[in-house]
């Protein structure tokens, strides 16, 4: 990475600001039900308190649209990092630029924390105003940002406060550009991508970029069923977008020219309703009846997936192969996880789905690095360029 980080700056005795993505899930109870991106975020935290920073944590949690919600206070999550920090001492202020934010940012001392309150509660966080992001940065010295979640969203807290604070990354930003970065720029090959998920729209830009980077690509999921169709089969009721016909075939057609290897399934399973305990029949690709939709993939296609895995050196997968939500269509989804888990290669999960399926399934901890950012590790193996990284001081 050649942005700055925490190890670049002297932070001692300072106060610095640190974007955090602490978008977590919550229940009904307010109880956190994944807390992976508060264990990810604690690194950066630990190393700055022990070089004896004043650490003022910011963060968003859901789309609040600009109004507090009391659903989305982070209050749940300022309880939880305090007892993942035994003896620090973690204040949270209940507003983002009010009196008890001023009040907790000013009494602050090294070695303590502040959360400030959720800061989608205001509009101006999204739209990125100067005045906004300008209150923010006069709490601290220094801004760190380590929200790689976050990082695709030009935010008042991503790139507005670096307009008045020296700015570096924090230990997760730099540990999920190195392993996304070093996967497309100097993989171990073969190189292998498995793109998964609903739409082929979604994944349009993925797709198109890893076809000049990747040896092998395996097609999964909704998506596979555009191809299908669009290589004249029958699809029955499974998801299709039609006005994307052109698209997958210019895709195929852009494998071929590279020389990619890309796969698409030759069999799926399918159900006779959107649901569980819908009856399931397993069709050769392209030939699903009228009234079925195809919501997995098949035997003889798990087979081929796992042989390619077995022979890969970098493994890139994001988006489930099939309605993994449903258990009896989830075995697709099962078969890639497990064969990644049993794979030597360098294996990265995307976040999103693939991520939650991973860890749903107990093969989180045999995986080389599980992204946090769903759409952000999108937008970067898209190879855009993400704003809350670019903003950053260079190296
Ligand atoms: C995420 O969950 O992907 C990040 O926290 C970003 O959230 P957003 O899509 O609401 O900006």
């Amino acid at each position: 990475m050649n942005k700055k980080t925490v190890r670049d700056i002297d932070v001692n005795g300072k106060k610095v600001l640190v974007r955090v993505d602490f978008n977590v899930p919550l229940n009904e109870n307010k109880e956190i039900t994944d807390e992976t991106r508060i264990q990810a975020a604690l690194p950066t935290i630990k190393y700055l308190l022990e070089q004896n920073a004043a650490v003022i944590l910011c963060s968003h949690l859901g789309r609040p649209k600009g109004e507090f919600k009391t659903e989305f206070s982070l209050a749940p999550v300022a309880k939880r990092l305090a007892e993942l920090l035994p003896g620090v001492k973690v204040k949270f202020a209940e507003d983002v630029i009010g009196e008890s934010a001023k009040k907790a940012c000013k009494a602050v001392k090294p070695g303590q924390i502040v959360l400030l309150e959720n800061l989608r509660f205001h509009k101006e966080e999204e739209k990125n105003d100067p005045e906004f992001a300008k209150k923010l940065a006069s709490y601290a010295e220094v801004f760190v940002n380590d929200a790689f979640g976050t990082a695709h969203r030009a935010h008042a807290s991503t790139e507005g406060v670096t307009h008045y604070l020296p700015a570096v990354a924090g230990f997760l930003i730099g540990k999920e550009l190195d392993f996304i970065g070093g996967a497309l720029e100097n993989p171990k090959r073969p190189f292998l991508a498995i793109i998964g998920g609903a739409k082929v729209s979604d994944k349009i830009g993925v797709i198109n970029n890893l076809l000049d980077k990747v040896d092998v690509l395996l097609i999964g999921g909704g998506m596979a069923y555009t191809f299908h169709y669009a290589l004249g089969g029958r699809v029955g009721k499974s998801l299709l977008e039609k006005d994307k016909v052109d698209l997958a075939l210019q895709l195929m057609e852009k494998a071929k020219k590279n020389g990619v290897k890309m796969l698409i399934p030759v069999d799926n399973y399918a159900a006779d309703a959107f649901s569980n305990d819908a009856n399931r029949k397993l069709f050769k690709a392209g030939c699903i009846d009228d009234e079925w939709e195809a919501l997995d993939i098949g035997d003889e296609t798990i087979r081929l997936y796992t042989e390619e895995i077995k022979k890969a050196g970098t493994i890139i997968w994001n988006g489930p192969m099939g309605k993994f939500e449903f258990p009896r269509f989830a075995v697709g989804t099962n078969a890639v996880a497990k064969a990644l888990a049993e794979s030597d290669a360098v294996t990265i999960i995307g976040g999103g789905d693939s991520a939650a399926a991973v860890e749903q399934m107990g093969y989180a901890s045999r995986m080389s690095h599980i992204s946090t950012g769903g759409g952000a590790s999108l937008e970067f193996i898209e190879g855009k360029v993400l704003p809350g990284v670019a903003a950053l001081l260079d190296k």
